[in-house]
């Protein structure tokens, strides 16, 4: 059998009867990886590798067609709402790269006409100019890791740029984008509120649209992990947080979810579908899918090393596995995606992205209400002002049994 009648034989075997009931298939979002930086910074656990000589765009982005087109028949007809370009440093790629990957992707899938189109770019990783070059070939939204406009702080996370750069890059960003979005980190080695502040008001001085705003995590098997850096204590990124979130609403960006600042009209429609349940191809390096079947809804994880991944892809395997998620498991994954939401989800939404009957997670919604980290109103549940607070501990609630925290 060839790779495609394989992929054909997938298909029809996820259409058998199974244990969920699902009314309909949520929207399907693309998303692609583009695993290269040109170092690797010493906070970053994202699937991200320190470039070594040149960039084989060629033939990744021919594993990327190869591994779209062995997956295609698990989404036939079905339309995409979105893409998103991310890394990695996608910027390393070139336009003509860019235009070549989105040309491939709209002769294999139904894109939809206003589909937001975003990629990721670091400053100081391209010439002048560069960013128009992606807006032509048809990327609609750039979304900028600045991380900092800080020169001493930039150096203490290790990134590769300066402020000088950030500037620049976020000046071109705002010339050649009708939409883009800034991304900063704080609570960072050695940094103050005011340090913070200054920061923010430098990212708001450019208007952007969106702003995504993330509080510094040491992750295990991070350089930081190993030689962990003096941090701001909790009082202080608490202190950092307000200021964020003050300053935002009076730059007209509202907080929609926990990192997420937008304004009208902005949000980011892509993770919007991320937040909302719904579906998406991962295609690239270690990148990863969820997809909807009527009875059943399925993860698959690419290989994650580049070389690998190219090989495999190129072979008719890029998957290296899937699984189906268990109905026990899909109210968390629900809820820890819907309540990062600022405004919540209907609840309705649970029935038909998960196909299971809402009576499943009732007592689980009445013990986080009766917490008082849930609020319903109008068949809408959402995190309480306290809830969003502490976000993982409500998330944590919807844990089937088996996996829920142990009191001691
Ligand atoms: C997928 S990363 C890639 C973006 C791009 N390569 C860059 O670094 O500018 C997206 C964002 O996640 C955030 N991020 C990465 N590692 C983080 C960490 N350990 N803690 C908090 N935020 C992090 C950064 O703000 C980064 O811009
Ligand atoms: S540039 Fe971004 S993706 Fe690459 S290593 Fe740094 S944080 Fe990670």
């Amino acid at each position: 059998m060839s790779a495609l009648d394989d992929a054909a034989a997938a298909a029809l075997h996820h259409l058998r009867a199974g244990a969920l009931d699902l009314a309909a298939l949520p929207p399907l979002a693309l998303y692609v990886h583009l695993p290269w930086c040109l170092h690797k910074c010493p906070y970053c656990d994202f699937n991200s590798h320190a470039m070594t000589g040149e960039l084989p765009e060629r033939r990744y982005l021919d594993a990327i067609v190869a591994d779209l087109e062995s997956m295609l028949p698990l989404v036939w007809g079905r339309p995409v709402v979105s893409v998103f370009l991310g890394g990695g440093t996608p910027s390393l790629f070139s336009p003509e790269g860019i235009e070549r990957l989105l040309g491939d992707v709209r002769a294999r899938l139904p894109l939809e006409a206003l589909a937001e189109i975003t990629l990721e770019a670091n400053p100081g990783t391209f010439e002048r100019e560069r960013f128009r070059a992606y807006r032509a070939a048809g990327v609609t939204r750039l979304s900028l890791g600045v991380q900092s406009f800080d020169d001493a702080l930039l150096a203490r996370i290790g990134r590769v740029h300066d402020a000088a750069q950030a500037r620049a890059a976020a000046t071109e960003a705002r010339d050649a984008f009708e939409t883009f979005n800034l991304d900063l980190m704080y609570a960072l080695p050695g940094q103050t509120p005011a340090m913070l502040e200054a920061d923010l008001d430098t990212a708001l001085a450019f208007a952007p649209p969106h702003l995504s705003v993330y509080h510094l995590t040491i992750e295990p098997n991070t350089m930081f992990a190993r030689e962990r850096p003096a941090l701001p204590d909790e009082d202080s990124a608490s202190e950092m947080l307000d200021a964020i979130v003050a300053r935002s609403a009076a730059a007209g960006l509202e907080r929609y979810e926990v990192s997420a600042f937008a304004q009208a009209q902005h949000r980011c429609r892509h993770n919007l579908n991320y937040w909302r349940f719904g579906d998406y191809i991962g295609l690239g390096a270690g990148a990863h899918a969820k997809l909807s079947f009527p009875h059943r809804v399925l993860r698959q994880v690419r290989w994650r090393e580049p070389a690998r991944y190219m090989s495999e892809a190129l072979a008719g395997t890029p998957v290296s596995h899937e699984h189906e998620v268990a109905p026990e498991d899909l109210p968390f994954e629900f809820m820890m995606n819907a309540l990062r939401l600022r405004e919540g989800v209907p609840l309705t939404l649970f029935r038909q992205r998960t196909g299971l009957a809402p009576a499943t997670i009732e007592p689980l919604l009445a013990r986080a209400q009766a917490s008082g980290l849930l609020e319903r109103r109008g068949g809408v549940v959402r995190a309480s002002a306290r809830g969003f607070d502490f976000l993982s501990d409500l998330q944590a609630m919807f844990l089937p049994a088996s996996r829920q925290p142990q009191r001691t």
